[in-house]
């Protein structure tokens, strides 16, 4: 099969994006709106850029009718977020919070989460997550116009939460951490079936 973006019908293009690209990370985003409302959902394009300076992006795309997001909205206007992390202790919550809830309405009351203090930015963390990044907005960055168009959100994290269980002497021990990945449609992947493959020396 040969595809050309340019004559595939937007549904289409997306498929292909979600079926091709996983599994993917989920960003689990808390943020808060001007007047203090919370807010958190689910975001799997999702990844890490660098660590010097820490930073992560995540892409919320407009909705079918053009519209932006609430967390996008609360970004832009407040500039911080938390990324929390997507495992499968936390997953049907997870799911629960991507429901379109209306603007100010907050998935962390709606969904029974527990809104932790972050320590250097507003928006709380989530305490089902055992793990956050708390950041502060570098750039968003658009991507196209109109239904689906995408806001690549850039973010410098400023506050590392770790629970002590992942954690072991400076490393995650992903066999603890039990993340999660999205599929496509309502598909997800466990991390369980992990293999080691040590990078090769120069020959
Ligand atoms: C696992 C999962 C991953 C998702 N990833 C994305 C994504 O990368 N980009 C996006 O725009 N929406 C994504 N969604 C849908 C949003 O979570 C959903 O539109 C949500 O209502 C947005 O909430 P908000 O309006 O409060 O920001 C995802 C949903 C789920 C369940």
């Amino acid at each position: 099969m040969e595809l050309d973006p340019a004559a595939l019908e937007l549904r289409a293009r997306y498929a292909l994006m979600i079926g091709l690209i996983q599994p993917r990370p989920i960003a689990w985003v808390a943020t808060i709106a001007p007047d203090g409302a919370t807010n958190i959902a689910p975001f799997s394009f999702f990844t890490g850029i660098c660590a010097n300076p820490m930073t992560v992006c995540f892409c919320p795309v407009n909705d079918r009718h053009g519209k932006a997001k609430d967390t996008l909205v609360n970004v832009e206007a407040t500039r911080q977020f938390v990324v929390n992390f997507a495992t499968e202790t936390n997953a049907e919550k997870m799911n629960a919070t991507s429901a379109p809830f209306p603007y100010g309405v907050s998935e962390f009351e709606k969904c029974g989460l527990t809104a932790a203090p972050s320590v250097k930015v507003r928006p709380p963390r989530a305490a089902e997550s055992p793990a956050a990044f708390e950041c502060e907005l570098v750039q968003v960055v658009k991507l196209g116009e109109g239904p689906l168009a995408g806001n690549l959100v850039i973010g410098r994290v400023v506050y590392v939460h770790c629970d002590d269980r992942i954690y072991n002497d400076g490393k995650i021990r992903h066999q603890d951490l039990q993340a999660i990945g999205r599929m496509e449609g309502a598909w997800y992947a466990r991390t369980r079936d992990a293999f080691e493959l040590p990078r090769p020396e120069a020959a």
